[in-house]
């Protein structure tokens, strides 16, 4: 009996170190995480709605633009010309936010631009 619940703890030790170490380099887990906390507005492929909520389809391929997304997730935006404004998701880890950027520029954009957590963890100290 104990060495039986001995042996299950260890598989699930395991299983969780396997899953805690894809989370630097896979965008599954950042598809996840933008279906759980970005869908409702920015829609399941991103396409946004209308006016209200923009897309996150169209990312140009500029650095600026890139660069700007760790601080919008984390503080939301609020421009001038926008019908609504976006709240922060606070709750989110640099791992988690690197993670989404990741999805949105690689997976749903199809741009080769990977930001390594280093360079976003730098651009959230930067924020506004
Ligand atoms: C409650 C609705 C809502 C949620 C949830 C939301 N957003 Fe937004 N988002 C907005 C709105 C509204 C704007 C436009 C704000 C503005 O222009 O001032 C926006 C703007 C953006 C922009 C800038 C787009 C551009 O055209 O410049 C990005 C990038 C973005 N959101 C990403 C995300 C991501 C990633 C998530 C999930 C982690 C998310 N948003 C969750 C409503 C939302």
């Amino acid at each position: 009996m104990r060495n039986k619940l001995i042996l299950a703890f260890g598989i699930s030790a395991i299983v969780s170190m396997i899953f805690m170490s894809c989370d630097y380099v896979n965008y599954k887990q950042g598809q996840g995480l933008y279906e759980a906390n970005c869908v409702t507005c920015h829609m399941q492929d991103g396409s946004g709605v209308a006016e209200l909520y923009p897309s996150l389809n169209n990312m140009q391929s500029s650095k600026t633009y890139f660069e700007a997304i760790p601080c919008i997730i984390r503080n939301g935006l609020n421009r001038q010309e926008s019908v609504i404004e976006m709240v922060g998701l606070q709750h989110l880890s640099e791992v988690e936010i690197n993670n989404i950027v990741n999805y949105l520029v690689n997976d749903m954009n199809k741009l080769k631009q990977e930001q390594t957590l280093q360079q976003t963890s730098s651009i959230l100290l930067k924020c506004k």
